[in-house]
């Protein structure tokens, strides 16, 4: 299918409705394409976070959309966001995940690049005639932005600032913020990068799926019930939690005040959770150890700043497309800085319990993601239903949309702003 925002073969915007996407949204090279310019350059994309970057020369490479790009802390300490695109004949000139360096070298024929891009060395430089180097800088984003540490980038500078785009989600990000009392955050050392073959779009959905847990996760609640002798799912009939689509694709699972106690039994049959009765401001060395141990799992909610970020339990979610049916994830813990030891080695086993590579849950979500592309490749229903809660969902007087938390409200409004971005002419 040959797929255009205007064109005569078929129209991008058709494939998505307001109650459900065509499974070719997932599928066609074109419509990812054209995500990866309509969408990924026109709109703050999340690029990393402060800490990953913390000394002059720091570095790390990562990806705006499909494009590769070096997140680069320069010798006067601003954040650069620089293509990985030599000037001379188009070589990536940084190939590590991450370091310090004054000067990125291509390998190639050994242009050299500083920190802020700008082209530095040429060798034998007699070959040229009247070679212009101030022209020849490594392109880079015109608009680099942090918000308390979390580092967007824009390769359009003809966008909502950086705070108007975040607004409606503003809340929540100082919520996860400022989630561990007395302590910001600050970034583990290592992340887990895990690669599935399908679209992007479908762990950008999953990240607020609140109907899937008790089905897809059922293990990891069978095995939590006889860990905790306690009942142990995800959401159960009563309503007790929401689903919110906050706006400009923005969107939230809120299950603060179901999942809190339960939460809170899973942290304790961790190895290394202390034992009942400890005396938790001396093992911690503060004066809130039981705060301090409370805020290990995190802050109760699921948010996801669209188009690539979501923020889980306790890491950050980069959702990274490869190609239109490959796509990596990034999921990076995020630690108490300047916490204490015990309290960050907790924050690490908690994670992993669901999220690490040989966790309970991640790995469910990945085969589910397998099946979505195995299906839909059958039958004559063309359409992915997203009209659960519809009917329910109240809009809120500042123009958010609340639903119970199986609803797919969330989706629905990521495929909001999906359909303004890919409606727009650039
Ligand atoms: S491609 Fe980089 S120096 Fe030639
Ligand atoms: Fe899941």
């Amino acid at each position: 299918m040959t797929t255009s925002v205007n064109g005569a073969e078929g129209n991008a915007l058709d494939l998505v409705l307001p109650d459900r996407v065509h499974r070719d949204v997932y599928t066609d090279p074109t419509v990812f394409e054209m995500e990866m310019e309509n969408i990924f350059m026109h709109t703050w994309v999340y690029v990393g976070h402060e800490s990953e970057i913390a000394r002059p020369g720091d570095y790390k490479t990562t990806e705006v959309g499909n494009k590769p790009v070096i997140l680069s802390r320069d010798r006067d300490g601003a954040i650069h966001v620089l293509m990985n695109r030599c000037r001379h004949r188009g070589a990536t000139v940084c190939q590590w995940p991450t370091g310090n360096a004054t000067s990125f070298r291509c390998r190639f024929h050994g242009w050299t690049y500083d920190q802020a891009g700008r082209l530095t060395g040429v060798a034998y430089q007699e070959g040229y005639s009247g070679l212009d180097k101030s022209a020849l800088s490594l392109e880079s984003a015109p608009l680099v932005e942090s918000y308390r540490g979390l580092v967007f980038a824009s390769f359009d500078r003809d966008v909502p600032t950086l705070r108007e785009h975040l607004g409606p989600a503003l809340e929540f990000l100082d919520r996860f913020i400022d989630h561990i009392p007395g302590h910001g955050l600050r970034a583990a050392p290592q992340a887990q990068r895990l690669r599935y073959p399908a679209n992007w779009k479908i762990q950008m959905e999953n990240s607020l799926d609140g109907y899937h847990a008790n089905f897809t996760h059922a293990s990891f609640f069978s095995i939590m019930q006889a860990r905790t002798a306690q009942p142990a799912q995800y959401v159960s009939a009563k309503r007790t939690s929401d689903s919110v689509a906050l706006g400009n694709g923005h969107a939230m699972l809120d299950q603060r005040v179901a999942a809190g106690p339960a939460l809170r039994r899973r942290l304790d049959t961790l190895p290394g959770a202390p034992a009942p009765g400890t005396d938790l401001d001396a093992l911690f060395g503060v004066p809130d150890g039981e705060q301090l141990y409370a805020a290990t799992p995190g802050p109760g909610f699921n948010l996801a700043i669209f188009p690539n970020l979501a923020l889980v339990g306790i890491h950050l979610r980069e959702i990274h497309p490869v190609s239109v049916d490959r796509t990596d994830v990034v999921l990076r813990p995020m630690l108490a800085d300047g916490g204490p030891d015990p309290i960050n080695r907790l924050r690490l086993r908690y994670h992993e319990l669901f999220y690490g590579p040989s966790g309970f849950g991640q790995p469910d979500d990945l085969e589910m993601f397998d099946r979505i592309k195995e299906g839909n490749s059958a039958g004559t229903d063309p359409w992915i239903r997203l009209d659960r809660g519809l009917d329910r969902e109240v809009t809120e007087a500042d123009g958010s949309q609340r639903g119970d938390i199986t609803d797919e409200t969330p989706q629905r409004g990521q495929y909001r702003q999906w359909r303004a971005l890919m409606a727009k002419q650039w």
